[in-house]
Order: C-alpha cells, then sequence, then structure tokens
C-alpha cells in the first residue's frame, strides 16, 4: 500500500511543485516507485519539470470524465527510472476526494509513495486531497505573508484530522544574514506552528530543473537536501544538518 503525501502551502509560489518533483526524484532514485498526482488543474507545471509537456495525451480531466483508464493518464519519467506522473487537467475541475480514492486504490501496489501537488490556498482542493493523506508536508517561504498562510494551511489539515504535519522551509538563502526581515529558521517554525521536516536552499540550479526538464545536478546544495528529506520520510533518523 502506498504512502500518500500531499504538499500544501497557504500562499501561491511558495515551493510546493518544486518540493514535491524534487522529492518525487528522490524516492525515485533511491528505488521507491513515487507516482506525482498534479492537482493545479488548469495551472499544469510539474509536466515541464519532468519533461513530459510533449507526451501527454491523457491527464485528470480524462479521468474525471471516464475518457481513459487510469493507468492510460500515467507517464513515466524520461530521465528518472521510478517516478510517473498524472498532469492536471487542463482546464479547471474538481477533484472529488472520491476520485482520488479511485486513483491511488488503483495504483497502489504499483508505488511506495503517491505525492499530491495541491493548489495553493485553503479551499476544497486541499480538503478533499486532506481526505486521503498519510502525511501532510506544508510549504513556506521565509516571508511573513508565507509564514502565515502556511499556518492556515496547518490548521485546515488539523481540522481534517491528519495527524502526521510537517514544515519544509523553502527558497531559504544560504547566507543567514539575507534572511530579513526574519532573524532566523525558529521564527518561521514558530509562525507556522508546524514541525519542521527540511530545509530548501535558494538555489538557481533547482530552479533551472524545474524549469529545463532535467535531473536537478549533483552539483546544487540542494541534490543531498532532498535525499535527506525523503529518508526523513521513510522513517530514518537523518539530522536536519544547520544550526
Ligand atoms: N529552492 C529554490 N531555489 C530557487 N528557485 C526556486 C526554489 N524553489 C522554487 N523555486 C522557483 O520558485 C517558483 C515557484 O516555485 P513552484 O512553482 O514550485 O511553487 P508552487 O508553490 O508550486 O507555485 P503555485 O502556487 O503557483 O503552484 C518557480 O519559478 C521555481 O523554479
Ligand atoms: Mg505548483
Amino acid at each position: 500500500m502506498a504512502k500518500t503525501i500531499l504538499v500544501a502551502s497557504g500562499k501561491g509560489g511558495a515551493g510546493k511543485s518544486t518540493v514535491s518533483a524534487l522529492l518525487g526524484e528522490a524516492f525515485a532514485s533511491k528505488k521507491h516507485p513515487a507516482l506525482l498526482i498534479e492537482l493545479d488543474s488548469g495551472l499544469r507545471s510539474l509536466d515541464v519539470a519532468l519533461g513530459v509537456s510533449e507526451n501527454i495525451l491523457f491527464d485528470m480531466g480524462d479521468i474525471i470524465r471516464n475518457s481513459c483508464e487510469i493507468r492510460d493518464a500515467v507517464l513515466p519519467c524520461p530521465f528518472c527510472e521510478g517516478l510517473s506522473l498524472i498532469p492536471a487537467a487542463a482546464k479547471p475541475v474538481t477533484v472529488t476526494s472520491g476520485i482520488l480514492r479511485k486513483i491511488i486504490a488503483e495504483l497502489s501496489a504499483d508505488f511506495e509513495y503517491i505525492i499530491l501537488d495541491c493548489p495553493a490556498g485553503i479551499g476544497g482542493a486541499l480538503e478533499n486531497a486532506a481526505e486521503c493523506t498519510d502525511l501532510a508536508l506544508v510549504v513556506a517561504t521565509p516571508d511573513p505573508s508565507s509564514i502565515r498562510g502556511a499556518r492556515s494551511a496547518g490548521a485546515l489539515l488539523s481540522s481534517a484530522g491528519i495527524g502526521q504535519r510537517r514544515l519544509v522551509i523553502e527558497r531559504c538563502p544560504q547566507k543567514a544574514k539575507n534572511l530579513s526581515p526574519i532573524n532566523n529558521l525558529d521564527e518561521i517554525i514558530d509562525g507556522t506552528e508546524l514541525q519542521l521536516i527540511g530545509v530548501i536552499w535558494e538555489d538557481p540550479m533547482t530552479r533551472s530543473a524545474m524549469d529545463s526538464g532535467k535531473m536537478l545536478s549533483f552539483e546544487s546544495p540542494n541534490y543531498e537536501t532532498f535525499r535527506s528529506l525523503s529518508e526523513r520520510i521513510c522513517g530514518r533518523n537523518i539530522p536536519l544538518g544547520f544550526k
């Protein structure tokens, strides 16, 4: 049975799709097959990150309309064995918890991890995804409005009954002095009221991996960061590695 992980943020652009794609890549490279499901209908981006934009025949919209089998919409990533994607619907649709449950039940034996890349905000899409989730990763950047949004998302996920809610700090400056107006990471943790599970560095190689549909460079400071995050999720006791 696959473990389902939801990736959310309050504010848009916090780095949900980046975390979803590179966490999936880290799982797959450690021989844990991973499926990404992009829920941001009408605003796809993971197909670009995985380099499969030209290969899309079916997407979430087709699954919802019953115009394809669920498996027909699963696209393997060409540069990362064990990583696959169900692309978001091209036009806005409602992805109900019933549809998500059906997809997860059908594909659960093929994947160890199913990652739900949620739309920004704390609306119905997040509530529906929450009904099918084992672990929620809430993404926040060191920006006061992003921190506030993450706290709201965390509160919604708590009301939805998700016991395991963790914070991923995204786009963290590699020099502490650039954190301003936040003084330190503790302020982000306190502000979101979530337990920290990973810190992703601001890094041009990470952005370019997402834009170019290629594997994250070994030289990126986030290469090891995502592998450590994946191992923490697998239950290993990997130190956060900064202070
Ligand atoms: N660690 C990072 N270093 C540099 N750029 C990053 C990093 N993480 C994300 N970005 C860039 O920030 C932008 C927003 O990231 P992303 O698309 O992952 O956010 P999102 O939360 O999925 O956005 P949306 O709410 O629109 O779905 C993208 O251009 C991405 O390449
Ligand atoms: Mg996104």
